[in-house]
């Protein structure tokens, strides 16, 4: 049976200290460095010795695990999984290969790969009684919400999942969610339009598979073209982790109180959903169209996302880590022009609108100044939309990619000695007391 084995964090804690001087206490704090020399401060005594806690709102200065899954160089746009850099994996390799090695820490041999297809067909079904949940779900309902909903479920189909002492053989885990998510998705889709579910099939890879369920019908024998399967591989794979991101530590955090992993993918899904984060890709292209119908200038869209005054970003810009180009957004940007060439989609306006206000932008004193470049949502929705996607399906697109990190970020937090119960502190600043004698005269 084969069990995860939790890996022995290289994150070394160095034989210099941190010395902090509060009140008239000084404490000597641990420091440390990770596998890529990114330097911390072992605050774990410092509430015990000193009574102080740290205050630190969107943890932008906070590690909250060791972690050995993803490597994140934001100065450089430099974006490792388990030490691959993403421009090998989306070069070299099928989703699947990707989603191989976030679980199980390693590329899959030939043998590995079959059994994990074998596996990814075995679980490709959702159980009969789960289609009336999408018959009662309005017809625009949105896909995350459906999705979510779904995923949470399934822990109603499998208990055996939750019973198990030891964890069920992990490549089963993995691979049900993996296909089983990929078959609500389309199924979700079939839902909105009002056409049949179409179910997956053994005869297809994991991508063709999707392709398959989403566009065949009754009516219409759907070819896959195999440079659609291409893309949409390389784009589940720009998506598949990205360190402690705020769905992934969603993942962790819902997995810390030990509910179940179905539990903690669901409430991931709805981290993901919000336009500050995986939303944003449906964000974007919502916004290129506004661009569009309504012939808003670019200066004016610049102006306005510069603007204090109002709430609107550029959409796909700017992220919490990288301070310089998005290493996806680079790859996903050159290939959704690949793509557009090859479905003969000319002069596509939404990409010569996207591609000026990028220029634009980074042109900028206000972008520059704040290291403001385009993150992985900035492209995709235009190939999805070449390939014939509809905008609210573009965060599931994320969900799917984004679901092996997630496994594997939730069962690294399981293996971890140093992990427990995430509970945050607060600093109150509400009332001292509330004034209950006047409250009782009432
Ligand atoms: C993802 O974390 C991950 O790894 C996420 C992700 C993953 O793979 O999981 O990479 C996926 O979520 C990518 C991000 C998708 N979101 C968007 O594209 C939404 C637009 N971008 C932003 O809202 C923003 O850039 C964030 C949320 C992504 C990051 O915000 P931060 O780190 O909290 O930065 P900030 O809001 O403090 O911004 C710093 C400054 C501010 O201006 P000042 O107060 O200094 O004057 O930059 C400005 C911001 O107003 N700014 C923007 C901007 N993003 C930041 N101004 C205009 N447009 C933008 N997009």
């Amino acid at each position: 049976m084969e069990k995860y084995t939790p890996p022995v964090n290289p994150g070394r804690i160095d034989d210099t200290t941190a010395e902090l001087k509060v009140g008239d206490s000084t404490l000597q704090l641990p420091t440390g460095a990770g596998a890529s020399g990114e330097k911390f401060i072992d605050i774990r005594a410092l509430r015990r010795e000193t009574g102080y806690i740290a205050y630190d709102p969107g943890l932008v200065n906070t590690a909250i695990a060791k972690s050995e899954i993803t490597f994140v160089d934001g100065g450089n746009g430099v974006l490792l999984h388990r030490g691959y850099p993403i421009e090998y994996l989306a070069r070299e390799c099928v989703f699947l290969e990707v989603a191989y090695l976030m679980i199980l820490g390693k590329l899959p041999d030939d043998e590995e790969r079959q059994r994990f297809s074998q596996l990814m067909n075995r679980n490709s079904m959702i159980h009969e009684d789960m289609h009336t949940f999408f018959r009662n779900y309005p017809e625009h309902a949105h896909p995350m919400a459906v999705l979510s909903a779904m995923v949470v479920s399934l822990s109603s189909f499998y208990p055996e999942f939750e019973k198990s002492e030891e964890y069920e053989p992990l490549d089963i885990t993995a691979t049900r969610l993996l296909s089983k998510v990929r078959t609500i998705a389309a199924f979700s889709y079939k839902k909105s339009i009002g056409e049949p579910f179409v179910y997956p099939s053994h005869r297809y890879r994991y991508c063709e598979n999707f392709l398959n369920m989403m566009f065949a019908s009754p009516v219409n024998d759907y070819v896959v073209d195999p440079v659609v399967e291409r893309v949409l591989n390389l784009f589940l794979i720009l998506h598949a982790d990205h360190e402690q991101n705020c769905s992934t530590t969603v993942v962790r955090t819902v997995g810390s109180s030990d509910a179940n992993l179905y539990a903690s993918i669901a409430a991931g899904i709805c981290a993901l959903w919000g336009p500050l984060h995986g939303g944003a890709n449906q964000a974007v292209i919502e916004m290129l169209q506004k661009i569009h119908d309504d012939g808003v200038p670019i200066a004016t869209v610049i102006k306005d996302a510069k603007s204090k005054n109002s709430r609107t970003r550029l959409m796909g810009f700017g992220h919490r880590v990288y301070k310089t180009y998005d290493p996806r957004a680079k790859i996903a940007k050159e290939t959704c022009e690949q793509l557009l060439a090859h479905l003969g989609v000319q002069d596509d306006p939404l990409l010569e609108i996207a591609l000026e206000l990028e220029d634009r932008a980074l042109a900028d004193p206000y972008f520059q100044d704040r290291n403001l470049y385009p993150n992985v949502d900035y492209y995709t929705g235009i190939a999805y939309r070449a390939i014939g996607i509809p905008p609210e399906m573009y965060t599931v697109m994320f969900a799917i990619g984004r679901l092996p990190g997630w496994i594997a970020h939730w069962l690294e937090m399981k293996s971890d000695s140093d992990q427990r119960l995430i509970r945050p502190r607060q600093i109150y600043t509400g009332p001292e007391s509330a004034d209950v004698a006047s409250r009782s005269a009432v």
